[in-house]
């Protein structure tokens, strides 16, 4: 059954006989019953602040769910207010957690603020947070600059981590104090190293098995979701996600979207519920038409890069190329892939031979590549983080990243690839 509180639309089927139908199919219509709005094929934009109750007792009833005195996190019966919940958020949430055959959605009005919220529901002064690195920069943010002002704690651990040493990492934090969360990000930007969740999940059982209740994983899946990378499917209860990026696809909104287990879910609701920080109505609208076309859009880019990929390999002005599709044989690395990864995304890091001039050359050249930062879009973007995104990354930790001068990052988009191959093929007899 679904989360939603609207009214009841038509039986959600996900299924005909025995046939389990497919996300890319239930895009088209899971969740909203045209019969509820005026035989409108696709949702109205509910633009409205709050709902009109039919009797004082459903208004008493639906608060007592908001307020969470009903079992159910923060879940009311029915539309209360647009800072709980709306018709355009509901069906959203609904369909997204097909993608992952995840009990429970949440949608935000930024990747961030999935990421805060969920902290703030999750951790109490003295936690520990036990997180992969590198991890995105502003959520490395919020768990060293701002959550240690609360007398929170974390440990970090480096993303390509064995098992050995995630057992090693465990057992530090619980010395630290309760560890009420592990935070991965998988694969780790701009390394491309990727988290191995099921070792995370199984360290996790041998630290915390006899504890009365195990902490949470979450995972930003932001790169390889939901299409490429399904992480609840190897032992992370929350998938987390910039739904800025791919799932937006089209560089035009901001969003942000939790994805996982009910029972971590309601605490978050619950939280938001307060806080605020809920995708709006016409954002919401908007990326039910963007999922419509993610599988399209996604196999597109993927099929793109690898072409592109494999020209940028062989270029002598090349030095190397950091893309999931390349990982060496028989590595850890290639090892993770394979059991955790469909298919290797469309973001890479391209290192140039030469420097920052080199870099700079490039990219001004670019002419159908955008020099933007950002990723998931329908156009191709490319940008320097050493430059940009990471500018404020201290230079050992840039060192030890890779975050070296002559690195681009590019995310490629929708595309003919011949022409992609053209742009890059020019810019780089400019460099
Ligand atoms: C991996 C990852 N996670 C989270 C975010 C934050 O998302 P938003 O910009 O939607 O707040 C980003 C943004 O670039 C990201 O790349």
């Amino acid at each position: 059954m679904s989360d939603t509180s609207r009214r009841a639309p038509k039986p959600l089927k996900t299924t005909i006989g025995d046939h389990a139908l497919n996300p890319a199919t239930l895009m088209m219509g899971y969740g909203f019953d045209p019969a509820l709005s005026e035989g409108s094929l696709k949702p109205p934009i509910f633009l409205t602040s709050t709902f009109v109750f039919e009797k004082a007792a459903d208004g008493k009833r639906f608060f007592e769910g908001i307020t969470g005195k009903r079992p159910g996190g923060g879940t009311a019966e029915g539309l209360v207010y647009s800072r709980f919940n709306g018709p355009n958020q509901e069906i959203l949430e609904d369909r997204l957690r097909l993608w992952e055959d995840a009990e429970s959605a949440l949608t935000f009005s930024s990747g961030m603020t999935a990421i805060a919220i969920l902290f703030f529901a999750l951790v109490r002064p003295g936690d520990v947070i036990v997180h992969s690195g590198p991890l995105y920069a502003a959520s490395e943010t919020i768990i060293n600059k701002i959550l240690s002002q609360f007398g929170i704690h974390y440990v970090d651990f480096p993303a390509g981590a064995s098992r050995e040493e995630l057992d090693e990492v465990m057992a530090r934090a619980k010395q630290k104090g309760r560890v009420a969360l592990i935070y991965l990000e998988s694969p780790a930007n701009p390394t491309n190293a990727l988290v191995d969740v099921e070792a995370v999940s199984a360290a996790r059982a041998a630290a915390f098995g006899d504890a009365d209740e195990l902490p949470p994983i979450a995972i930003d899946n932001t790169f390889l979701g939901p299409l490429w990378a399904k992480p609840l499917a190897q032992g992370a209860d929350i998938s987390v996600y910039s739904l800025t990026k791919y799932v937006g696809g089209h560089s035009d909104l901001v969003a942000g979207a939790l994805v996982g287990s009910r029972a971590v879910i309601d605490k978050v609701r619950m939280m938001r519920n307060v806080m605020g920080g809920i995708c709006d109505p016409n954002t919401a609208w908007m990326l039910l038409r963007s999922l419509e076309t993610l599988e399209l859009r996604m196999d597109r880019a993927g099929e793109n890069a690898i072409k592109v990929c494999e020209f940028l390999r062989d270029h002598p002005k090349v030095e190397k190329v950091g893309y999931l599709g390349f990982l060496e044989e028989g590595s850890s690395q290639a090892d993770i892939y394979r059991r955790h990864c469909t298919g290797p995304g469309s973001t890479f890091s391209l290192y140039l031979k030469g420097g920052e001039a080199e870099a700079f050359r490039f990219l001004d050249a670019l002419q159908i590549a955008h020099l933007a930062v950002s990723l998931g879009g329908t156009e191709t973007l490319a940008s320097a983080p050493a430059a940009m995104t990471h500018l404020s990354v201290p230079e050992e930790r840039k060192q030890a990243l890779g975050i070296t001068p002559n690195l681009i990052r590019i995310s490629i988009g929708i595309e003919d690839a011949d022409d992609l191959v053209a742009d890059f093929s020019n810019a780089l007899d400019q460099v």
